[in-house]
C-alpha cells in the first residue's frame, strides 16, 4: 500500500514522478503528493484524491527541478487530509520524506519528539521518521551525503514497523536517500538519470536496469551512481541488477473501458499462458520450472498448507478441493493473517505455498517467512517472479497472468486455480493417477482457454441481469465443493466493486442459518453447473424458491431445469467437474463489473481499497 516514485538526474523530475505514481494508482490512491528541489529549495505540492488532483494542482502551481520523490497514499494512520499526504518535512523544513508502511511505535516515538519541542503538522506515523532523521542530521557535526546516510541510520535504529522511504534534503542537491524493512522499494538505473520505486513497473521505459533493495538495506544516489548498505552496518547483500525489459509493463485499457475488464477478457490469453511450456502430453504431467525437486522429494510431500488472502485465499481453497481430487495429497488452507499467529503444527514432510497476486502482500509474506524459519519448504505463488515472496521463497510458479491493474484480481484468480490444478495433475502422476486419466487431463486442460472465450460470451446476458438487480440491497452467493470457493470469490468481487452487501456459504449450509436472510429482495446467486452433486443444488434452490428468493444460477450449457426453477440463469460450456471453478466464476466476475458500472462506482479503484496490501 502506497507507492514510492523518486528520480535525481539531468531532467526536470516532475513529469517522471507524476506518470510514475500514475502506474503506482493501484498500491493507494487516496492523497498524492511530490517534493522537489527548485534552485536549493525543496518545494511540495499535494492533493487529495487521486494522482490526476495532483497533476491538476502542479499545473495550477508549477514545479520543476532535477530531483524529487513523490507519493500515492493509502491511508493508514491519521484520515484523508493535504495534511496527512506526503512528503513530510522534518522540523528544520530542509527534509522532505515519503513512506509507505507503518512504524508500529509511532506514538512513543511521537511523544518523545513532542518532548523535545517538535510541532508536528500532520497524524501520521510517517512524520517521526522524517522528524528523527533531520533530528539526527542536525544534530551531527557532519552535514555532507555521508553525514545524512548516518543520522537516517541512527533513526531507522528507533523504528519499529516496516518501512520503505525515500528522502530528500534541500542542502545536500541532487542526491536521494532509500532504505527498506518490510515494504518493497527498487533502484532504477538509467542514463540521464537514476530512480527510486515500489514497484519498476512504474519506471518502465526510462530506466534499462533496476536492483531490488533487500531487508534492512539503505541506499543513497545521485544523477550516476548508487550504494547499498546494511542499515545496522552490516555488508549488504552482493547487488543483483535486473534488466528492466523483465519487469512487467505498465498496462494500458487498449479498446476497453475499465481495466477490469480488460482483464476479465484476457483469461483465455493468460490461462494459455500459465500452461505454456508445462504441460508434458506423452506422460500426462505436468511439470514447473520453479520446483526443480527430484520425484522422490516431491513424493515427500505429505501435506500442503496453501496460505494467501482475499481473492488468493479462495483460489487457494478451490485448489484444496482440485488437489486432493486428482493426488489424494491432504491440503490445508489458512488465511495468512491468521497463520502468521497461530501456534500450527508443521508436520514434517509438508510443503507450504504462499499465494499471491502481487507477492508483496505483508500477512502472506510474513506467514511464509515464520513457516521458512520453522524449516519448511516454501513456494511461492505469484504473478511477479521479482516479488518479495518469490525471491524469498525456497522455488515458486509464476502464474504470467500480466499486469493485472484493476484493484479486483480476477484473471490472476483463474491462473492460480489453474496453476494449482495443474500441481495437482503432477503430484497425482507421482502417486496414484493413471497415464491415461493423466492424458484425459491434459487433454482437458488444453481446451479450457477455448471455454473460456465462449463462456465470455455471456457478457450481454450477464450485463442485462446486472441491471435488473443493481438495486439490490444484499446478494447471497452458494455452491458446492470446488463452486463454494467461487461463491466466495463472486461474493467478494461484488461487494469490493459495487459497495453491496455479500455473503457466501456452502449450499447445503442454508439450513443452518442463511436461509433465514432470504425474501423477495434478496437474490441468490447458485453456482450449480451439471456435476455430481447438482440435485443437491437443486434441492437448496427449491428451498429458496418456496420462500419467494430471487435465484440467479449458473448452471452447464443445455440445463433447461435450471431455466424453469430460476428466475435468470447463465450457463457456462461443459467440462471436467474439477475445472468447473474456472468458468463458472466468470459471470461472477462479469456481474460484479457490471453491476458496479450501473451503479456509477469506480470500478478499477473501489473506495478505500489497494491492490497490494503492504501493511498489516
Ligand atoms: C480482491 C483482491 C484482494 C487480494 C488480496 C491479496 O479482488 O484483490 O482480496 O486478493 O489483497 O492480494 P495478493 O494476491 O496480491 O496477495
Amino acid at each position: 500500500m502506497c507507492g514510492i516514485v523518486g528520480y535525481v538526474g539531468d531532467s526536470d523530475a516532475v513529469p517522471f514522478l507524476l506518470e510514475g505514481l500514475g502506474r503506482l494508482e493501484y498500491r493507494g490512491y487516496d492523497s498524492a503528493g511530490a517534493a522537489v528541489l527548485n534552485h536549493g529549495k525543496i518545494e511540495i505540492r499535494k492533493a487529495v484524491g487521486h494522482v490526476s488532483s495532483l497533476v491538476e494542482e502542479i499545473k495550477s502551481h508549477p514545479v520543476s527541478g532535477t530531483s524529487g520523490i513523490s507519493h500515492t497514499r493509502w491511508a493508514t494512520h491519521g484520515g484523508v487530509t493535504l495534511e496527512n499526504a506526503h512528503p513530510h518535512r522534518d522540523a528544520s523544513g530542509k527534509l522532505a520524506l515519503v513512506h509507505n508502511g507503518v512504524v508500529e511505535n509511532h506514538k512513543d516515538l511521537r511523544t518523545e519528539l513532542e518532548s523535545r519541542g517538535h510541532v508536528f503538522a500532520s497524524q501520521t506515523d510517517t512524520e517521526v521518521i522524517s522528524r528523527l532523521i533531520g533530528e539526527a542530521f542536525d544534530g551531527h557535526g557532519d552535514k555532507s551525503r555521508d553525514g545524512l546516510v548516518e543520522a537516517a541510520r541512527e533513526a531507522l535504529q528507533q523504528v519499529r514497523g516496516t518501512y520503505a522511504i525515500g528522502v530528500l534534503h534541500e542542502d545536500l542537491g541532487d542526491f536521494l536517500l532509500a532504505a527498506r524493512r518490510g515494504s518493497p522499494l527498487a533502484l532504477g538505473l538509467g542514463d540521464g538519470g537514476q530512480f527510486l520505486a515500489s514497484d519498476p513497473a512504474a519506471i518502465a521505459g526510462w530506466a534499462s536496469n533496476f536492483v531490488y533493495l533487500n531487508e534492512g538495506e539503505i541506499a543513497w544516489l545521485d544523477g550516476k551512481k548508487f550504494e547499498v548498505a546494511g542499515i545496522d552496518g552490516s555488508a549488504p547483500a552482493p547487488v543483483v541488477v535486473r534488466s528492466m525489459e523483465k519487469a512487467a509493463k505498465a498496462g494500458t485499457k487498449g479498446k476497453f473501458e475499465h481495466f477490469m475488464q480488460k482483464e476479465i477478457h484476457e483469461q483465455p490469453e493468460s490461462l494459455r499462458e500459465a500452461m505454456r511450456g508445462r504441460l508434458i502430453a506423452d506422460q500426462g504431467t505436468a511439470c514447473f520450472h520453479g520446483i526443480e525437486r527430484s520425484p522422490e522429494e516431491l513424493r515427500q510431500w505429505e501435506t500442503l498448507i496453501f496460505t494467501g488472502c482475499g481473492t488468493s485465499f479462495n483460489a487457494a481453497l478451490a485448489g484444496e478441493y482440485i488437489i486432493e481430487f486428482l493426488s489424494r495429497v491432504p491440503v490445508e488452507c489458512e488465511i495468512a493473517s491468521e497463520f502468521r499467529y497461530r501456534n500450527s503444527p508443521l508436520e514434517m514432510g509438508t510443503a507450504v505455498f504462499a499465494l499471491s497476486q502481487s507477492g508483496e502482500t505483508a500477512d502472506t509474506l510474513a506467514a511464509m517467512r515464520e513457516i521458512k524459519r520453522r524449516g519448511a519448504p516454501t513456494f511461492g505463488i505469484c504473478n511477479n517472479p521479482f516479488s518479495t515472496i518469490s525471491r524469498e521463497s525456497d522455488g515458486g510458479i509464476d502464474l504470467r497472468a500480466g499486469q493485472e491493474v484493476g484493484v479486483a484480481a480476477t484473471k490472476s484468480f483463474t491462473s492460480q486455480v489453474l496453476v494449482l490444478t495443474m500441481l495437482g495433475l503432477m503430484l497425482g502422476r507421482m502417486r496414484d493417477l493413471r497415464h491415461t486419466e493423466g492424458k484425459k487431463i491434459l487433454s482437458a486442460l488444453e481446451k479450457l482457454p477455448d471455454l473460456v472465450a465462449e463462456t465470455l460470451e455471456v457478457d450481454e446476458v450477464v450485463r442485462r441481469i446486472a441491471k435488473k438487480y443493481a438495486a439490490s440491497e444484499s446478494f447471497l452467493f452458494l455452491g458446492r465443493q470446488a463452486n463454494f470457493p467461487v461463491a466466495l470469490e463472486g461474493a467478494l468481487k461484488l461487494k469490493e466493486i459495487s459497495y453491496i452487501s455479500t455473503c457466501a456459504h456452502p449450499s447445503a449450509e442454508l439450513k443452518h442459518g442463511v436461509i433465514a436472510l432470504v425474501n423477495e429482495s434478496t437474490p441468490s446467486i447458485f453456482i450449480a453447473p451439471r456435476d455430481e452433486l447438482f440435485e443437491k443444488n437443486l434441492s437448496n434452490i427449491e428451498e429458496v424458491k418456496a420462500r419467494n428468493g430471487p435465484v440467479i444460477a449458473v448452471g452447464t450449457q443445455g440445463d433447461d431445469v435450471l431455466a424453469d426453477l430460476c428466475d435468470d440463469v447463465v450457463l457456462v460450456p461443459a467440462c471436467e467437474d474439477f475445472l468447473t471453478p474456472i468458468l463458472t466464476v466468470l459471470p461472477l466476475q462479469l456481474l460484479a463489473y457490471h453491476i458496479g458500472v450501473e451503479l456509477g462506482c469506480d470500478v478499477d479503484k473501489p473506495r478505500n481499497l489497494a491492490k497490494s496490501v503492504t501493511v498489516e
